[in-house]
């Protein structure tokens, strides 16, 4: 069924008021979420808002979809979540459908996830197996390169994106699935957003900014809901090939100047990466210091525009970095 097959009821807005003021984070506790004390891909706050959704916001519209699963953290917040939600009990199961290469990947931190029992290259399915066994009825497991994947038609009601690596993976995202979120209801997260090295990510949600309202942050996430229906030819639009650098400048710079000081200072480093990548090194440089010096008193600004200087300075050649970014999780050997 696709998203105009559906008409929901309107998301209801005292459960937006306490999205946008994360109630999860006093009305879950730290215990309630697994792993709290181990190193993670996504924190605590990530971890209860995950969980907070799944309980309060899923109505049974449609499915939940974790995109970059890893080991299973994302994906049991999400199905213990449901498991405390009534309107879960009557829909059809699988609820969840979790994506994942399941592919040790070359980054000494995932391998300190996994164990040092699991060679680069090997597969981890088994670690998110016995994390997600207690919820195995929730959960359909869609191993593989997810830019080869096809959704299965059905409405998606919640959207955890932390696989958009890439400008190739973040498309089909868009097109693939983008087109059966539930106006009015789907919540979108963009679990990379508040990272500076993701422009495809920023120049995305900026390109399709009318349909959405943006709701909160927590910790690397940005929660969006979709407002309205996204016509068809903007999902298909290869937003890297079909629309011009300037016009990718200008979407960012539409992002810099709403977000609050924080937000616009991340984004305005993503802007010095997509010059990198889209002109070269010595334009992606040459930009930095004119956009950092007007985030001057903004505390975590520095660290971004460190980073993607380092970034830089390492790659030299931005179709080196997005050969790295697409091909981490997928080579075979170290
Ligand atoms: C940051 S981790 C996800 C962390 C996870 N959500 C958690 O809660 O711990 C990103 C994941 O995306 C997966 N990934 C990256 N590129 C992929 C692709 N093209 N297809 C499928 N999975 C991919 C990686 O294998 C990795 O497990």
């Amino acid at each position: 069924m696709s998203e105009s097959d559906s008409q929901p009821e309107p998301a209801a807005d005292a459960y937006l008021d306490s999205i946008r003021t994360h109630a999860w984070r006093h009305e879950i506790p730290d215990e309630a979420v697994p792993w709290r004390d181990t190193a993670e891909m996504i924190l605590g706050n990530e971890r209860k808002m995950l969980r907070w959704l799944a309980t309060h916001w899923f109505s049974g519209l449609g499915s939940v979809v974790d995109a970059g699963c890893f080991a299973g953290r994302s994906t049991v917040c999400l199905a213990t979540g449901l498991r405390d939600n009534a309107r879960a009990k009557d829909c059809a199961k699988p609820i969840i459908h979790a994506y994942d290469l399941f592919r040790v990947p070359r980054d000494a931190f995932s391998r300190d996830i996994l164990g040092s029992e699991f060679p680069v290259g090997s597969s981890f399915r088994p670690v998110f197996e016995r994390a997600t066994e207690a919820y195995s009825d929730l959960i359909a497991i869609h191993e593989g390169d997810l830019k080869a994947k096809r959704w299965n038609g059905s409405p998606i009601e919640i959207l955890f994106v932390d696989v958009a690596k890439c400008w190739l993976t973040n498309q089909h995202i868009i097109s693939e699935f983008f087109p059966h979120l539930i106006s009015g209801q789907s919540i979108i997260i963009q679990q990379d957003y508040n990272t500076p090295y993701v422009p495809w990510v920023h120049v995305a949600m900026e390109f399709l900014a009318e349909y959405m309202a943006f709701l909160c942050d927590e910790d690397g996430s940005k929660l969006f809901l979709l407002t309205k229906p996204i016509p068809a030819e903007l999902l298909k639009r290869n937003l890297r090939t079909e629309i011009k650098t300037d016009h990718k400048i200008a979407l960012l710079d539409r992002a810099i100047a709403k977000w609050d000081p924080q937000s616009a200072a991340c984004v305005a480093a993503s802007k010095a990466m997509l010059v990198f990548m889209e002109q070269g090194m010595q334009e992606g440089l040459a930009c930095l210091e004119p956009l950092q010096d007007g985030f001057a008193g903004v505390p975590a600004a520095a660290g971004y525009f460190r980073d993607v200087r380092s970034m830089i300075e390492f790659w030299k050649v931005g179709a080196d970095l997005e050969n790295d970014m697409t091909e981490k999780f997928e080579r075979e050997t170290g």
